[in-house]
């Protein structure tokens, strides 16, 4: 069953009795953790009306104001019930975040350490972090031996730090966006000061977009290699579905984590997926999702010392114009395919290393127009595993050779075609203040 119809059978049945309680409070549980905040409160709130004393109800009520941002209405549950002694160690948390919100940060730790000593499993990294606790310990000291688990029905987040060890020359072609990364990304990151003293902001970002395997996210890494930052590749489809109705929560670590290993580079992948979310199931968890999402970019240039954003997508028709506000992604940089000279450099790096002859590349890449670099990547392993087949027949290796290359890029269809065809459009009728000029150039339109 989806959760549309379990929501849906849960209405029905609190439709006919009314006063069911636990009912209506299962119901509230399962819009809440939907992302459907706003019924959840409604929800909660009836159920309240007919069950005023109860503790779990008032903070579950509390956590959806939370939820949705409205943190006085938050703070009002959550003072009576700690006022109250209450023994619920998920309010302590709320409590702590309420706290560390209001710039109170003493009494969050004493919060948080008070969470955890009823419940180790609400130990949460990010917070832990803006706290200055070291989470994990933090959580191990208080109680040994626990197992974080799961709240909420929705899963820990695991964000990977990655540092990238290939840079701008693992990247063929693409002159022009990474002389863009360098003004908006490497620069900052390399001389804050000088950044600083001439009262220059840094922040923002730069969203990429383009025909799927053209190097968004191969650049994208790069670009944290070129500066020796740290880089967190974020797939948003993840972070919607793994952990859905804690998108927000999630969203909000994200950052977090980056700023806790500034320098950072946030890679956010197909944020299109933002976008696309909010007209089915997750809708209001999307929307929550990106409001949290554009508040946290806009906070990057105060708090957010030390991290970059990057973002790509292939459909950057779905993403929202919200997103391209000034401090946002003010930059929207199109990504062809790669030219000649840009396929003649991604040749080279792909056979690099490999068995080979004195390689004509000019000639393969003169051959592979309307290639993506992952089709190009795709025409070397079909040559590679051609020669490999040859040689093992043979009984001795082969050079790769040109006309082994030649003959792979007449069998490799190119899949950029496709992408233009709808793009296409866009750059036709719907190209408001110029976003696709760079589309139609290319396509001569
Ligand atoms: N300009 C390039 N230089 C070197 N390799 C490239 C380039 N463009 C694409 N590739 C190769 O193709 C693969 C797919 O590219 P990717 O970055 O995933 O594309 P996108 O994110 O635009 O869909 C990369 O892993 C990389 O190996
Ligand atoms: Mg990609």
């Amino acid at each position: 069953m989806s959760v549309a119809d379990e929501i849906r059978a849960l209405r029905e049945a609190v439709r006919v009795s009314p006063d069911n309680v636990p009912l209506r409070t299962h119901l509230a549980g399962v819009l809440a953790r939907a992302g459907f905040y706003e019924e959840a409160e409604l929800e909660y709130r009836a159920a309240l009306s007919r069950a005023p004393n109860d503790v779990s109800l008032q903070l579950a009520l509390a956590q959806a104001f939370w939820a949705q941002g409205k943190a006085v209405e938050a703070a009002l549950i959550v003072d009576g019930l700690i006022e109250r002694g209450s023994p619920l160690p998920a309010a302590s948390l709320l409590a702590a975040r309420l706290a560390l919100r209001d710039g109170r940060r003493d009494d969050a730790i004493a919060h948080y350490r008070r969470a955890l000593q009823g419940d180790a499993t609400l130990a949460d990294d990010a917070l832990a972090s803006e706290l200055g606790l070291g989470a994990l310990e933090e959580a191990a000291e208080i109680v040994e031996g626990k197992v974080r688990v799961a709240e909420g029905g929705g899963g820990i987040l695991d964000i990977a730090l990655e540092r990238p060890t290939i840079t701008f020359k693992d990247v063929g072609g693409m002159e022009h966006v990474k002389e863009a990364i360098r003004n908006k990304i490497v620069f900052p990151l390399q001389n804050p000061e000088l950044y600083e003293a001439y009262g220059k902001a840094i922040g923002g970002g730069i969203l990429l977009y383009g025909p799927p395997g053209c190097g968004k996210t191969h650049l994208a890494r790069a670009t944290a290699g070129e500066v020796g930052s740290g880089f967190i590749n974020v797939g948003i489809q993840d972070v919607l579905d793994m952990w859905l109705g804690n998108s927000e929560r999630n969203m909000h670590q994200i950052f977090s984590q980056a700023r806790a290993n500034a320098p950072c580079l946030l890679f956010f992948d197909e944020v299109d997926a933002l976008a696309g979310k909010r007209t089915d199931m997750h809708a209001s968890a999307g929307r929550n999702t990106v409001n949290v999402f554009l508040a946290e970019m806009d906070g990057a240039q105060g708090r957010n010392k030390g991290v970059l954003v990057l973002a790509a997508t292939n459909a950057p028709w779905s993403v929202d114009s919200a997103f391209r506000r000034p401090g946002r992604f003010d930059q929207v940089i199109f990504v062809p395919p790669p030219d000649l000279e840009a396929r003649v450099a991604i040749l080279r790096i792909h056979v690099k290393g490999k068995p080979q002859d004195a390689l004509d590349l000019e000639s393969v890449a003169r051959k592979s127009e309307h290639f993506s670099g992952a089709d190009i990547k795709g025409l070397v392993e079909v040559a590679v595993e051609r020669k490999l087949q040859e040689a093992l027949k043979a009984g001795l290796p082969k050079p790769l050779t040109t006309k082994d290359l030649l003959a792979a890029a007449a069998q490799v269809k190119p899949s950029t075609r496709e992408w233009f065809a709808t793009a296409k459009n866009y750059a036709l009728y719907a190209n408001e203040g110029g976003v696709y000029d760079d589309v139609a150039k290319y396509l001569k339109l």
